[in-house]
């Protein structure tokens, strides 16, 4: 039986760009399903197309037990949707923008005001309540889109990129309300940039590139997909990179990678914590002195840049250069792992 959203071979082309060129999807329902890609991959043409927004130009989609080429207004009523930009009505408080949707789902007009209050509560929008939503910053904005969408609880629910945009600290209060709802049975479709947020919310994961599915699985599967430990190691002198070298050959179980401006030197291995121990024995002895030195699994970064050949989080990244910025948060991850 296919899950609570399921597509086979969507294609969409808008003239010369193929948008999509045969998605597949199968989301298991009350499960959470990121759809992981780079700037124009296809994610929001999908989500588009899901929720019937948009017309594929081949291919199947069947949402909630619905067709959604057979059946769009079914499906509209059966689906909560949170866009990549936000859609609030500037004009309406943001407490009006809540009611009118109750209101658009035909709830009565005191269930839709309870409902409002509620939920503007919970997106700690309660003091910004009855201000225009002219007047609310990005981050609020966001937050009220998404309340929207959460009028109705529809059971099942798509969100295109529902925290870009957000600081760190609503991003977290986002991603429990989104777990609070999968553990009452909402299936969820969630685009997103930020990899980090995949690994935390989603049960299983697709890679699109280029309008298509290149790859999928748990982030642990495609985490081992790309490779597995490897221990780095910063040498303070650059005359001891050969002689760490030698002592990384005797652990590694493939070639070590040296480069050679950061003296960092990089070797497959495999035996954990106990292993990097070893290593650092061993360097000493040897009188190498070390800046750094961690035990390295893949991160989901790895695995996107891997499977697409680009970096991940160029467009949430402020400083727009999401190639460089993948690696201190290797390095980072690398030392969390060291430290455990
Ligand atoms: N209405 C449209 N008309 C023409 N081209 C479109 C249209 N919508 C999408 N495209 C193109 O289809 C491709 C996929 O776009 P889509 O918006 O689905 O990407 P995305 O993965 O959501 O990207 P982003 O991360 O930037 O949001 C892009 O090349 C885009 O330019
Ligand atoms: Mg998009």
């Amino acid at each position: 039986m296919p899950g609570a959203i399921y597509a086979e071979g969507l294609v969409k082309t808008f003239g010369d760009v193929r948008a999509l060129d045969g998605v597949d999807l199968d989301v298991p329902e009350g499960t959470v399903l990121g759809l992981l890609g780079p700037n124009g991959a296809g994610k929001t043409t999908t989500v588009r197309v899901l929720t019937t927004l948009l017309r594929p130009d081949r291919g199947k989609a069947v949402v909630a037990g619905i067709d959604v080429l057979g059946h769009p207004n079914e499906v509209r009523r059966a689906i909560g949707l949170s866009g990549q930009f936000a859609a609030v009505d500037e004009y309406l408080t943001g407490r009006e923008n809540l009611q009118m949707v109750g209101q658009l789902y035909q709830m009565k007009a005191k269930a839709a005001k309870a409902r409002a209050t509620e939920l503007l509560e919970r997106f700690h929008l309660a003091d910004a309540a009855d201000r225009t939503a002219k007047t609310y910053s990005g981050g609020m904005r966001r937050r009220l889109d998404l309340a929207a969408a959460l009028v109705v609880s529809p059971p099942v629910m798509f969100m295109d990129e529902p925290t870009t945009g957000l600081d760190p600290r609503n991003r977290q209060q986002l991603w429990g309300i989104i777990q609070e709802l999968v553990a009452g049975g909402t299936t969820l479709l969630l685009t997103t940039q930020y990899l980090e947020e995949a690994d935390h919310l989603a049960h299983d994961i697709a890679v699109v590139d280029q309008g298509k599915v290149i790859a999928r699985g748990t982030s642990d599967q495609l985490k081992a997909r790309t490779g597995g430990e490897r221990v780095e190691v910063v040498v303070h002198e650059r005359e001891h990179i050969t002689a760490a070298r030698q002592v990384l050959a005797g652990f590694g179980k493939g070639e070590t990678s040296v480069e050679l401006h950061t003296r960092k030197l990089t070797v497959p291995v495999s035996g954990g914590a106990r292993l990097l121990a070893e290593v650092i024995r061993e360097l000493d002895g040897r009188g190498i002195e070390i800046d750094d030195i961690g035990l390295r699994r893949p991160t989901l970064d790895d695995v996107f840049i891997s499977l697409t050949g680009h970096a991940a989080e160029l467009a949430g990244d402020d400083n727009g250069d999401g190639a460089a910025g993948a690696e201190p948060k290797g390095r980072k991850a690398a030392r969390k792992e060291t430290a455990k």
